[in-house]
């Protein structure tokens, strides 16, 4: 369910870089190793029992990457992505790897404490515009400062307003810019200790 939200809410992403009518096993793959092992950050917006929009925490991006590579995972997947079991493009195969390797490489760039994440938030495209995300992402914020975790991070497209917005509302500030083949990144973090409950 959230990966059906993930593929309506990213649609244009999705189309750029995967082949029609793709399966999501990407995605699957790593939500679920993320789930099993990370579980605690993954937050539910729910309608009436429906899953309308998700959060995704980690309090440490290094020990997903390790954990991804002790349990032989980062392997699996990226044999996957390269017998075309992903349904990516081949032509977008190529930019979204070494997009991942910008991102891995520019994880600590502007962090002052730890290594924790916001990894990605959305809501269902008919459920927008009900306050859902900044719910979600104060939901996943208070569970980070409880978890003693002393500072977040994220990036986001400067060009994203409905998503700068909502980092805004929930205390997020930006502290500096990174780019990608795809063009810049706004990268902001917070300290959910000092937000008010
Ligand atoms: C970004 C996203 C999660 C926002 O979800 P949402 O539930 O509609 O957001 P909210 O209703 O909580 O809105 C929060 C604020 O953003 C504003 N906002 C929402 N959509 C907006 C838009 N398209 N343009 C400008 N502002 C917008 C709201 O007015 C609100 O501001 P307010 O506090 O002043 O009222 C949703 O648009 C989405 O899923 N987008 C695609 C996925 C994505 O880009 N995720 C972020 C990846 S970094």
């Amino acid at each position: 369910m959230a990966v059906s939200i993930f593929t309506a809410a990213f649609a244009d992403e999705h189309r750029s870089r995967f082949r029609e009518n793709a399966r999501p096993s990407a995605l699957l793959d790593v939500w679920t190793f993320l789930q099993r092992h990370f579980g605690s950050g993954f937050l539910g917006a729910y309608d009436q029992e429906r899953l309308v929009g998700y959060a995704l925490f980690v309090c440490s991006l290094g020990s997903v990457q390790r954990k991804a590579t002790v349990t032989g995972e980062i392997f699996k997947w990226a044999l996957r992505a390269l017998v075309g079991r992903y349904d990516f493009q081949v032509s977008a195969l190529a930019r979204v790897v070494r997009n991942k390797v910008y991102f891995f490489c520019g994880a600590q760039r502007f962090r002052t404490h730890g290594d924790a994440q916001l990894l990605n938030v959305a809501v269902d495209p008919a459920a927008q515009g009900r306050g859902i995300a900044k719910v979600l992402v104060r939901a996943g914020l208070e569970a980070m400062s409880r978890q003693g975790v002393p500072e977040v991070r994220l990036e986001v497209r400067p060009w994203n307003t409905a998503a700068v917005k909502v980092y805004e509302r929930t205390g997020w500030r930006e502290v500096g810019r990174t780019r990608d083949l795809d063009g810049e990144w706004v990268v902001m973090t917070v300290t959910p200790s000092l937000l008010s409950p």
